[in-house]
């Protein structure tokens, strides 16, 4: 007679309660920019300026969602999701970017999260993913510290309208991001080349982000925040390539998490912008520092950092970066040889465990979820659908990367592959797909890629077949 080997023998199983979601943000995905209300963000302006984004392309009508959300909850459905993190639109909630709601704006959030909660999916809104309302940037944009007060107004507006049904907060996406390439690098919108605003921008965000978790919290809602967090190495033992890696570190990483888990900026990145003014006034990292519930992490690379002239800058756009952010100058960014996703970004799974076990061990408790984690290959479409074995492979060996952390008591409660579906990468328009679902965007077609059906298989398991 055999014996089944049991299911602990074949499979690498993650906790029953584990949250296993995709994630998607509004401009990328909804379209119907000018529906309902919805007023312009400073991605529409940029977007529409020529020569920011690859071949033209703008977030006007993205995939569709905000038209098609139905048949996207039924994709969620489909793979089995338990949580879905989407992002809401500022300016479609409030399309001046103050004073009263736009109420068509807040009844479409209301209609995706009744959906959502109806498929037994939990609803994971982030309140704001790059899509500042325009009229705030004519004001002074991120860099204006009134910004960071209109932002909590706004999370009090979504709040009030959803806040009884939607229990797992997640304030802003990628500060660094917003700030350095938003108002240093311009490679993102609102394309500005200003490092001085851009470290006001970084402050005012954080900030923004600790007033707005004031407003959230309470009836049992869960706050946090989702950094991209990077590991970064050397690229040799070189004195300038260590100190450069120090400089990327503290910027990218440490900046935010000292502020978020800490209370205060690192000492050495202080120093090294020194000569830039970031606004912060007495009281201030108290609130950025205020308690959180959780803290989301969004992983995709690691960065080998040389201190040395001549190696290529990081790649944030298409068009390479225009200006250095405060501490990338004469910074340069190695490639050790290792396999590359279509962004041209080395794949390294050991990054992962390296920034969730460094949160996890040097930063007070709190719990962990990897909000993003993914990545674009060039799929094609054939006969038999999209066979996208890559990306299967990218997000088991990430998902490898969790399951030992856990296993070394970290405490990561969730992962949401990004992204549920091909969207509007930002500077790339929609020349490179991350999504687990394909989208023809002449149909709107969905088409699951085979990664969607292995990720549904993992779900539905509860962890990954060895
Ligand atoms: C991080 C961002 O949050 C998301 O919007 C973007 O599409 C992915 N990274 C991939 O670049």
């Amino acid at each position: 007679m055999t014996t089944q080997p049991s299911q602990a023998e074949t499979m690498l199983g993650f906790p029953a309660d584990f949250v296993w979601g995709a994630a998607t943000a509004a401009y990328q995905i909804e379209g119907a920019a000018a529906e309902d209300g919805r007023g312009p963000s400073i991605w529409d302006t940029f977007a529409h300026t020529p020569g920011n984004v690859l071949g033209g392309d703008t977030g006007d009508v993205a995939v569709d969602h905000y038209h098609r959300f139905a048949e996207d909850v039924a994709l969620m459905s489909s793979l089995g999701l338990t949580a879905y993190r989407f992002s809401i639109s500022w300016p479609r909630v409030q399309p001046g970017g103050s004073g009263a709601a736009n109420r068509k704006g807040l009844d479409f959030y209301r209609r995706l999260v009744d959906a959502l909660l109806e498929a037994g999916i939990q609803p994971w809104p982030t309140l704001y993913h790059w899509d500042l309302p325009q009229p705030l940037e004519d004001a002074g944009g991120w860099p204006a510290r009134e910004t960071a007060y209109r932002f909590a107004e706004y999370a009090t507006l979504v709040c009030d309208a959803i806040g009884d049904r939607v229990a797992n907060w997640t304030t802003i996406n990628e500060p660094w991001c917003a700030a350095f390439l938003g108002y240093a690098s311009g490679d993102h919108a609102p394309g500005r080349h200003d490092p001085e605003a851009s470290v006001r921008a970084a402050h005012h965000l954080l900030l923004g982000h600790g007033l707005a978790a004031q407003a959230l919290r309470g009836d049992g809602r869960r706050v946090g925040a989702a950094v991209n967090l990077y590991a970064v190495s050397p690229a040799s033992d070189a004195p300038e390539d260590v100190d450069a890696a120090r400089r990327i570190d503290g910027l990218q990483n440490r900046f935010f998490l000292d502020g978020l888990l800490l209370g205060r900026y690192p000492e050495d990145v202080l120093a090294d912008v020194a000569p830039y003014d970031l606004g912060v006034r007495e009281g201030d990292m108290a609130i950025v520092g205020g308690p959180i519930d959780q803290l989301g992490i969004n992983y995709y690379n690691r960065f080998f950092v040389t201190g040395r002239e001549g190696a290529a800058p990081a790649i944030t756009s298409p068009f390479a970066q225009a200006s250095p952010w405060p501490g990338s100058e004469h910074v340069g960014f190695v490639q050790v040889g290792r396999p590359v996703t279509a962004m041209g970004w080395e794949i390294d799974e050991s990054g992962l465990a390296e920034v969730l076990t460094r949160v996890g061990t040097e930063y007070p408790s709190v719990p962990l979820y990897v909000t993003e984690n993914g990545a674009a290959f060039d799929d094609v479409v054939s006969a038999e659908g999209v066979e996208d074995p890559d990306r299967v492979a990218y997000l088991e060996a990430h998902l490898r990367a969790c399951h030992s952390v856990i296993s070394a008591g970290v405490p990561l409660r969730g992962y949401f592959a990004w992204s549920l579906m091909d969207n509007f990468e930002w500077g790339w328009g929609y020349a490179k797909r991350f999504g687990l679902v394909y989208v023809d965007f002449a149909t709107q077609a969905r088409i699951p890629k085979s990664s969607a059906r292995w990720y549904a298989s993992v779900i539905e398991r509860g962890g990954i077949g060895l």
